[in-house]
């Protein structure tokens, strides 16, 4: 395996950073994750302009041209031989002595990393969730690095059995996975998402998903749902770039359907790989 880091194409084993490097120790930078599926990188220019709109928030500089960027991750793609995978890639503020304010002069330090990981395919199992209250910073709309939060919860998760933890916040209503955005179907057939404010991250699957469902004639709502109300829903889902849309059918305790993918999940887990294949 090659990982790329600032300029150069490296074995895997010894690729590395410096260890005053912000992202290290302050957690200084941000990352996206662009799924490969029949050797394209799908969404590739949501996921750019998201990079770019991150390092713009942090006031960290975009380190390289988008059309340099974005050969670095096809040529990641076929170094790697991934036909099918993720690609990570990150942007920190980069190596200086430790000190909180920005260092005056500062190179950003790219790293991006790609391996093979088969996807499940357009019929997938249901899977399930638990909630955790939210304990992240207020700015999620940022994809940043720092992970701590949400690595607790699927810890928490992981050890409950379950996929994915929704994020519960201060008023009992529902943010986001800890990796992923939050999807309901009412009884009414409307689609329910949370709006894309500070409080969530823009996920790039997820206005593909919008998209998908004015295509196909869903009504769908961009507002908060909370727990109660996702638990009375027909169906559930949660999309993000490595897992599109996968079927969530129990909720904590409470399951909301045998186990099966619900038809509007199905609808648009089906419209992705269409577009897809
Ligand atoms: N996570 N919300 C959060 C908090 C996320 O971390 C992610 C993505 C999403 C979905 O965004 P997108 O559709 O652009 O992937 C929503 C990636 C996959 C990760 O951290 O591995």
């Amino acid at each position: 395996r090659i990982a790329y880091v600032n300029g150069r194409y490296l074995p895997h084993a010894d690729a590395s950073v410096h260890v005053e490097d912000r992202g290290f120790q302050f957690a200084d930078g941000v990352y996206e994750v662009i799924a490969v599926y029949k050797d394209q990188l799908i969404d590739e220019k949501g996921h750019l302009d998201r990079l770019e709109r991150s390092l713009a928030e942090l006031r960290i500089a975009m380190p390289l041209a988008r059309t340099a960027l974005a050969q670095i991750l096809r040529r990641m793609v076929r170094l790697n031989l991934v036909r099918e995978g993720l690609v990570y890639m990150q942007v920190t503020r980069g190596v200086s002595p430790r000190d909180f304010p920005f260092p005056y002069a500062a190179m950003p330090t790219i790293v991006v990393t790609a391996r093979n990981k088969a996807f499940p395919g357009r019929e997938v199992k249901a899977a399930t969730v638990i909630t955790t209250p939210d304990q992240r910073w207020a700015r999620r709309d940022i994809k940043s690095v720092a992970l701590l939060p949400a690595a607790l919860a699927k810890q928490k998760a992981r050890e409950a059995g379950a996929f994915e933890a929704w994020q519960v916040d201060g008023d009992g209503f529902v943010t986001e996975g800890a990796s992923s955005n939050a999807w309901i179907v009412t009884k009414e057939n409307v689609i329910v998402t949370r709006a894309a404010d500070h409080n969530i991250l823009r996920g790039i699957t997820r206005m593909a998903i919008l998209d998908f469902a004015r295509e196909n004639g869903f009504k769908y709502e961009e507002r908060a749902f909370s727990v109660e109300e996702a638990q009375n829903a027909r169906e559930a889902f949660v999309s993000s770039a490595s897992t599109f849309v996968m079927p969530i059918w129990k909720i904590d305790n409470v399951a909301i359907s045998n186990g099966e993918m619900g038809p509007v999940a199905k609808t648009l887990r089906d419209a992705y790989f269409d577009a897809m294949d």
